[in-house]
């Protein structure tokens, strides 16, 4: 079996990535070697740097430079002009944004709503604004924890795309004790696996390949990525109540045939080749895929995604509901 490539973890900052290298660690589980820092701070796989905890699968995207323009680059497309929240709120609020990324959410809230206290959340610093309104704060937390953050009580409490539920019903037992009663949760999240419009002629297609393979792959590592269509009964579990849903459909590629959506398809398709290839790597790993193997099935999927043959979409699906 041909070795992979190195997994070189340091501490951002380190400009020739040299100092603060420590030791060989040859216990690692996977075939390749891993190089460990003291510190910790992230791992460096392919070229992309990722959360130092990547390599125990706890979050599988990146969190470098090129993971902050595509979050930035996600608000814009699929949440710009459209509403900061779905859930109807009222008064002067304690908002808590968790897994915020790149804050582009928080801080739209905060500015919008200069009257609230927005908290944003995130288990990764770097990717975290450096001049944020001062009605915002930043946080390094886990939110399936919530340590000092569940000693404050929320309006609302705002999540979207966490893609990260280890635990999901102590997410939201820690959800419901940080809220007021009368407070609002919302939770957005991609709806997997990938919606087909024809089953039978994408069978054998890339995306359907990438889509079972990546969700196998990470529930390996603990992480449900179909979670989405579990959050109402979660949420009612929980004693949450209206619960409410809407959920939004993104041609992935340009095979709509009508104009407006096809030009969103256009608009989207380099979107989702960034965002399937951030999710694809980890996974692919746990379900023991050589490197060559998922550059080959990423390769396919661009042609996929520029062409008009497979017709596949990603489902936003958003919850709200009451802390009665
Ligand atoms: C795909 S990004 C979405 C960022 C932001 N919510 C948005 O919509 O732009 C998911 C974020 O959740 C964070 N995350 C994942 N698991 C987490 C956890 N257990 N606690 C806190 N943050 C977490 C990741 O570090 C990442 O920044």
């Amino acid at each position: 079996m041909e070795e992979a490539p190195p997994i070189v973890h340091g501490q951002r900052g380190d400009e020739d990535g040299d100092s603060g290298i420590g030791d060989i660690d040859s216990s690692s589980e996977s075939d390749s070697t891993s190089v460990r820092s003291n510190t910790k701070d992230y791992v460096e796989e392919n070229g992309r740097l990722y959360h130092a905890d990547w390599i125990d699968g706890k979050y599988l995207l990146p969190n470098d430079e090129r993971e902050q323009r595509r979050l930035n680059s996600q608000h814009d497309f699929l949440f710009d002009g459209n509403s900061l929240h779905k859930a109807p709120l009222q008064g002067l609020l304690n908002v808590l944004d968790v897994g915020t990324g790149t804050g582009r959410w928080a801080m739209a809230f905060a500015d919008a709503y200069p009257d609230a206290e927005v908290t944003a959340v995130d288990i990764s610093p770097n990717l975290m604004p450096i001049w944020p309104p001062t009605n915002c704060k930043f946080l390094v937390d886990d939110a399936e924890h919530f340590g000092g953050i569940g000693n404050k009580e929320y309006n609302y409490i705002h999540v979207r795309l966490l893609h990260g539920f280890r635990n999901p019903a102590r997410f939201f037992r820690h959800a419901w004790e940080a809220l007021l009663p009368g407070g609002y949760i919302e939770i957005a999240e991609f709806e997997l696996p990938l919606k087909f419009h024809d089953q039978e002629k994408a069978r054998d297609s890339a995306l359907m390949t990438w889509s079972a393979n990546v969700i196998e792959g990470a529930s390996r590592l603990g992480i449900d990525l179909t979670i989405a269509e579990k959050i109402s009964t979660l949420l009612k579990d929980r004693g949450f109540e209206g619960i409410e849903e809407s959920i939004s459909a993104w041609p992935i590629g340009a095979w709509p045939k009508k104009n407006e959506r096809k030009e969103l398809g256009v608009r989207l398709q380099e979107y989702w080749m960034e965002t399937l290839t951030a999710f694809a790597w980890r996974p692919l790993r746990e379900m023991d895929w050589h490197n060559e193997e998922t550059q080959c099935l990423l390769a396919k999927m661009r042609t996929e995604i520029c062409g008009k043959n497979i017709r596949a979409s990603m489902h936003v699906r958003t919850f709200w509901a009451r802390k009665p």
